[in-house]
Formats: structure tokens, sequence, C-alpha cells
């Protein structure tokens, strides 16, 4: 079993197969050609060419908020394709570790279900400051209805610790938050 980190311009045909057969079993939606990930970072975990578990870092950048401008990594796409074997812990932890090492904020959501999934690998939640992640789309402002907690490591910008700090204020997303 190894674990690779690999941009998604370096996916091989068989790893990018395997991840969108993954994305579409568990969340009805995925990518559809290989461009769609090439911004991507790739964490995949291996058994020789099948893929036991997969998660991504995705470049979120500008996030408004507060008068100021963030980037952060939107944590996104993470299946273990066998559940409950520890496979989903050991992306998390090399997730934790990057974003630990780079000094970045990591931010992802997920359901209730998840969350102890979550805060077994290190991660914190929050289920506040969902309402708060929004965009706009032709200059409307669309709202979060999404139900999920927000899951999430500060980096050196304490990007959260500030949105927690200010718990009225929009988060002004580049894109809408389904990462
Ligand atoms: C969420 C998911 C990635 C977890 O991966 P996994 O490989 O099954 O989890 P692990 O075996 O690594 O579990 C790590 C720890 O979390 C615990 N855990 C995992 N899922 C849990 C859950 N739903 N509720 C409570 N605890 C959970 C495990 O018991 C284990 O605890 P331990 O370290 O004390 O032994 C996996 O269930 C999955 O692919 N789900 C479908 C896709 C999905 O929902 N992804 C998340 C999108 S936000």
């Amino acid at each position: 079993m190894k674990l690779l980190i690999k941009s998604g311009q370096k996916l091989t045909d068989p790893e990018f197969l395997q991840i969108k057969e993954s994305h579409f079993r568990e969340f009805k939606d995925g990518p559809n050609k290989k461009e769609d990930l090439i911004n991507h970072i790739f964490f995949l975990l291996k058994n020789k060419k099948k893929i036991l578990a997969l998660g991504a870092l995705i470049p979120i950048s500008f996030i408004s908020f507060n008068a100021e401008k963030f980037s952060v990594l939107g944590i996104g796409g993470i299946v273990a394709n066998i559940k409950r074997k520890g496979y989903g812990k050991k992306i998390m932890t090399a997730i934790r570790k990057y974003l630990t090492i780079k000094n970045i904020t990591g931010v992802g959501f997920c359901g209730e279900y998840n969350v102890p999934f979550y805060k077994k690998c290190g991660f914190k939640t929050d289920k506040n400051s969902i309402k708060q992640f929004i965009y706009y789309k032709n200059d409307k402002r669309i709202p979060n209805t999404m139900n999920d907690h927000v899951v999430y490591l500060d980096g050196k910008d304490d990007f959260m610790q500030k949105v927690l700090f200010h718990p009225e204020t929009d988060i002004v997303l580049p894109r809408p938050p389904n990462w």
C-alpha cells in the first residue's frame, strides 16, 4: 500500500477513471474530464493499481471576508472505497500534514454523519458558520442552503478563527461551495 500526492495534471487514465467512479458513486456528481481536475492536489492511497481511498485539496482564491482576501485549500472528494479499514484516516492524515507543513488553511464541508470521522482525523468542525459561505452569480447573492458542517484546519492566516469571531459577516466565495 502506498500514499501518493500528485497534481491533477499528472493523473493517469486509470486513476482518473477510478476517481470519477468513486465520486459518482458517493456524491452522484464528479469530473467529466481530466481537465476538470488540473489544479487539484490529489491524495491517493493505492494498493498496486487499485485506489483504496482518495481526497483532494483544491485552491480557492480569492475569498473576501471582513475586508480581507484569503486563499485557502478546499478539502474535497474524500472517499474510502472500502470503509472502516482506516483508509480514509490515512488520506486525512496526509492532508493534515500537507496543510500543516505549508501552513495553509484547509476548508471543506461535511454532513453530520461524518463529523466524528473528521474529528478523529484531527480536524476541527463548526456548524454555525456554514450559512456565512455564500457567493454571487450575476450580481445576485446566492445564500448557502446546505445543512452541512464546516471541516477545517487553520493555517497562518487564521481564516476560520476570524470567521468564528464575526458570525454575522458573509464569506464571499469565488465559486459555489461544492468542492
Ligand atoms: C467518510 C469516509 C471517507 C471515512 O473513511 P473510512 O475509511 O471509512 O474511515 P476510517 O476507517 O479511516 O475511520 C477513521 C476513524 O473514524 C471513525 N469513523 C469513520 N466514519 C465514522 C462515522 N461515520 N461515524 C463515527 N466514526 C467514524 C472510525 O471508527 C475510525 O475511528 P478510530 O480511529 O478510533 O478507529 C468514508 O465513510 C466514505 O467514503 N464515505 C462516503 C463518502 C463521504 O461521505 N465522504 C465524505 C464527504 S464530506
